[in-house]
């Protein structure tokens, strides 16, 4: 965990126009700069950055945001990560807090594994390029597979020699520790003695999403019955292999930009298409998705298009993991490359144009498919055949219905069309595996292992929520006051802050459950020994918090023009009354709960009840009724929003 100090240290750095501007070309704009939006094609600058606000908004498709979210969205970094990005761009030392030591173990060894793969990625580049060996037996064989010098580079290919002692001397001779070194698969253990691992091989460098290496794949280059075709970096604390996709680091631009993922089996494949400028493709080493793996798809687009050989065994394998596909909302295409070509010798023969018309005109819909190719296989047998309808069916229902209702529809209809079946009986055979899922997760939230939904964040999008949002608006404003003048004085022994927490003592005096995350992270960092401004929240990872903040200081919020009529003098700004701010819209929650109480009490006192209840229920309400009078009163002198 990078720690709050060196967070805030980076806040007070962040130049949003400097950080934005190295990304793209931004022109300045009256107070604002202006740029083409990078997340969306356009011809015309609609991209606003505002470096008062430290906020940027485009006009054209609405993605909005702070500098650490520029970063995460376009670089797709995390929000750590992106927040070591900023630290390394202004020299600011991250500071770690306390992590457990097993936590601080495996963080150690994923560095010191970075720092091996990338010496031994250097390493087997030069090989390539620099020795005999190389030039001769790899780069001619790249060179001769139609691989051009920049993309040798680019996806920093490499060759590890014949002998065996070549990296294990250096790496060994360099102090590395050999048992990281046996770790990261790049030596192995043979008659006592560490050996490469990569002999004669061609060598492709498996990236991060930050361009570090965090493993390799070997290919060999002469073809040996008794050694595999590939060798690859073994499972470790860097390298997890299912949720590694090979060529998201080059590709993920690409797929944001044209909102599809191609999906390829082999690095050749990836390699290849980029250097014919098809650049939005990764690679699954022809294995069936994990969920993981889908889910690094679903954070740049909904379109997946896999484009297999005809031929060949990774077509099933994909077709298997394709459910977890549609659970995950995405759209899954699939495009059989003809002949017995895969897309690196496909892209090879008849060029990117070709090839690029040839993936758009022959993308087939992947559950029709997987339909089509059952159905082939059942024939006549009607046995099977009933096996295919409840095989589709079960496909069919883990389309989110909620989300994808006609989509479901859809399908549906086309599937009833090829299985010659009436749509009726379909769609009742898909409700019914939809309902036995969820009565499954029913008794998942039930057994209590799980949290069912948010309610509030459901409420939101309720009709509710405009009614709701009138008396809202004055917990927003408390929240305001405490964000925007938190700090101030409030008298001799207070802050402002510290008089809000007091009175917040009672919260119940807010519905928002995420407002009231708001005063409660606030309280975390200023107990802290904080000083928390609007830009901590700003810059703060839960974004939705973030979001949320935003909103609220950006909501119109003006001081009564009645203090220009009725005192016939200049409306003073929110600064000067900062205090009759605060008490008013603190005021006002307060009544309100007073209300409530009063409603409340009212309605205990239409039961029947004994006198003594009685007469305590009337004292409530006096009690009640004083209070209310004397919060109007102190409301009355000043100006409620
Ligand atoms: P070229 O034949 O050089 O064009 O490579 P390719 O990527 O086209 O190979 P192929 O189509 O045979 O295999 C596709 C992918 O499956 C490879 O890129 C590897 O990721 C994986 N693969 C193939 N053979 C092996 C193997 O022997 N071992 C392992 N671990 N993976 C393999
Ligand atoms: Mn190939």
């Amino acid at each position: 965990m990078i720690s709050q100090q060196t967070i805030q240290q980076i806040q007070s750095r962040i130049d949003i126009i400097e950080i934005i501007g190295s990304f793209i070309k931004l022109k300045k704009r009256g107070t604002n700069y202006l740029g083409l939006c990078p997340f969306h094609n356009e011809k015309t600058p609609s991209f606003t950055v505002s470096p008062a606000k430290e906020l940027y908004k485009c006009f054209g498709c609405g993605r909005s945001g702070n500098a650490i979210s520029f970063l995460m969205e376009s670089e797709k970094y995390s929000y750590v990560e992106a927040l070591r990005w900023l630290a390394a761009k202004y020299n600011v030392d991250i500071e770690e807090t306390a992590v457990s030591p097993e936590v601080k173990e495996q963080q150690q060894v994923a560095e010191s594994l970075h720092i091996i793969n990338g010496f031994a990625q250097k390493h087997f580049t030069k090989n390539l390029f620099d020795t005999e060996e190389g030039v001769t037996v790899a780069l001619s064989y790249l060179k001769h597979r139609g691989f051009r010098q920049d993309i040798i580079e680019k996806f920093q290919l490499g060759y590890g020699l014949e002998n065996r002692n070549d990296l294990s001397a250096v790496a060994l001779a360099n102090q590395f520790n050999p048992d990281l070194l046996v770790k990261s698969g790049l030596l192995v253990m043979r008659n006592d003695e560490l050996t490469d691992n990569y002999r004669g091989r061609i060598i492709f460098p498996i990236h991060n999403n930050s361009g570090k290496v965090i493993g390799f794949g070997a290919r060999i280059i002469r073809n040996n019955d008794r050694a595999p075709k590939y060798i690859n970096t073994p499972e470790n604390e860097l390298y997890v292999k299912s949720k590694i996709l090979y060529g998201t680091y080059f590709a993920r631009q690409a797929i944001d930009k044209n909102d599809e993922c191609l999906l390829v089996e082999g690095y050749t494949d990836v390699v290849s298409l980029h250097q014919a400028g098809v650049e939005n493709v990764v690679a699954s080493g022809g294995t069936s998705l994990t969920v993981d793996q889908l889910r690094i798809v679903k954070k740049y687009t909904n379109n997946l298009t896999i484009v297999y050989d005809g031929d060949s065994a990774g077509v099933k394998a994909a077709l298997r993991g394709m459910d977890l596909a549609l659970e995950e909302g995405l759209n899954v295409k699939l495009v059989l490359i003809p002949g017995n070509e895969d897309p690196d010798s496909y892209v090879n023969k008849v060029g990117a144009t070709a090839f690029t018309q040839f993936v758009k005109e022959n993308k087939k819909d992947f559950i029709l498919f997987q339909l089509s190719v059952a159905l082939k296989d059942a024939g006549d047998d009607t046995q099977r055949k009933s096996e295919v309808v409840n095989q589709i069916a079960e496909t069919i229902s883990r389309i989110n219905k909620a989300e994808d209702f006609t989509k479901q529809q859809d399908y549906i209809r086309q599937c009833s069309q090829l299985l010659r079946i009436d749509e009726n009986g379909l769609n009742t055979l898909v409700n019914k595996f939809i309902r036995e899922r969820v009565g499954k997760n029913e008794s998942r939230f039930a057994s209590g292992r799980e949290a069912p939904p948010d309610v509030l964040t459901d409420l939101q999008q309720d009709d509710n929520f405009n009614l709701l949002f009138r008396d809202e608006m004055h917990e927003r404003a408390v929240v305001r006051a405490l964000v925007e003048f938190g700090l101030k004085e409030w008298d001799e022994n207070r802050t402002v802050a510290d008089y809000l927490m007091e009175e917040m003592v009672d919260e119940d005096l807010f519905d928002n459950k995420q407002l009231l995350k708001v005063m409660h992270t606030y309280r975390a960092w200023y107990d802290a020994g904080m000083a928390p401004t609007s830009k901590t929240f700003l810059y703060t990872e839960d974004q939705q918090l973030s979001t949320l903040v935003v909103s609220i200081m950006e909501f119109p919020y003006e001081l009564s023009e009645k203090w220009k009529t009725e005192f016939e003098m200049r409306v003073p700004t929110r600064d000067e009354v900062y205090r009759e701010e605060v008490l008013a819209t603190m005021n006002y929650l307060k009544l309100r709960k007073i209300k409530r109480l009063i409603d409340q009490n009212q309605e205990d006192l239409g039961k029947p009840h004994t006198s003594e209840e009685q007469l305590m229920l009337i004292q409530t309400h006096q009690h009640l009724k004083m209070m209310e009078r004397e919060l109007i009163r102190q409301a009355g002198t000043v100006i409620l929003p």
